[in-house]
């Protein structure tokens, strides 16, 4: 079966700093695929590059097998590609709901420029879209706080609005960036639950950057270290942790994770 993301020796420098070296990476379609490596190993960039904010150098990158190097960030969002949101400022002066509403349409045929002319159509969408936004805010255990200001709810309450906001599109595969960091333990085992409801029931692939390695290990399978730019190793979660090199890389260096 055809990945449904493939990085095909792709290379992205800094200036004189070769930040990515001929990476290639593979993600299933359905899995929940895991990436650790050090502090700078380059994991970020390597979502910048999957995603569309940055351009590589060189290589490839694909999408359910069709090539979407020279795409921008947005055509990407409207593929199904989605990174998870920081909540832009000015949206923490909008309710925690409003926020959800807020998540431009993935589909087509809810382009509001095309209903922009008939009133009716434009109510019936905006009544769609809050059915779904009430749904979302329920499922992911914020129903309770869905009045209050986004800028009011706590660090984790964040995270979980984040995710909510990438369940408001008909997402293929999500990206997520240390979603864990700063989530007390409570909201967190909220929010693998709901990682895993959405792969399980709605059928979402993910791809995960994390240091919190216990839920890389409920989480994750395979999980690819990366280290320099490049692929040290893929594997499950014991492959890896039992693996000398990735042991020397993580806590011979000096540079733990
Ligand atoms: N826009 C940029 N300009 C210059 N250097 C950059 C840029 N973005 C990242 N870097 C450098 O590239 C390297 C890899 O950074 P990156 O953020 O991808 O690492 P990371 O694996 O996500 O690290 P961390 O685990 O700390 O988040 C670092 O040395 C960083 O300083
Ligand atoms: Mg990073």
């Amino acid at each position: 079966m055809t990945p449904l993301i493939e990085v095909e020796n792709v290379n992205k420098a800094f200036g004189g700093l070769k930040v990515i070296n001929d990476c290639s990476i593979q993600v299933a379609k359905g899995s929940v695929t895991g990436m650790i490596g050090p502090n700078g190993a380059g994991k970020s960039t390597l979502f910048n590059l999957i995603a569309g904010a940055l351009t590589p150098d060189s290589g490839q990158i694909r999408l359910a097998g069709e090539d979407i190097s020279a795409l921008s960030a947005d055509q990407r969002f409207h593929k199904g590609l989605l990174r998870t949101f920081q909540i832009a400022h000015e949206f923490s002066h909008m309710s925690a709901l409003e926020n959800l509403m807020m998540v431009p349409p993935g589909q087509p045929g809810e382009n509001l420029f095309a209903t922009w002319f008939k009133p009716g159509v434009v109510r019936a969408h905006e009544a769609r879209v809050k059915r779904r936004a009430l749904d979302v805010i329920d499922f992911v255990g914020l129903y309770h706080v869905r009045n209050e200001l986004a800028g009011n709810l706590s660090g984790g309450q964040k995270k979980l609005l984040e995710l909510g906001r990438t369940m408001m599109t008909d997402a293929k595969v999500v990206l997520l960036d240390e979603i864990a960091a700063g989530v007390n333990r409570t909201l967190l085992g909220d929010l693998i639950g709901n990682i895993e409801r959405l792969n399980r029931e709605m059928g979402y692939t993910f791809l995960v950057i994390e240091h919190d390695m216990e839920m890389i290990a409920r989480l994750c399978d395979p999980v690819i270290v990366l280290a320099q730019g490049s692929v040290m190793m893929e594997g499950s979660i014991e492959d890896v942790q039992s693996n000398p090199e990735v042991i020397e890389a993580y806590f011979g260096g000096g540079s733990a994770a």
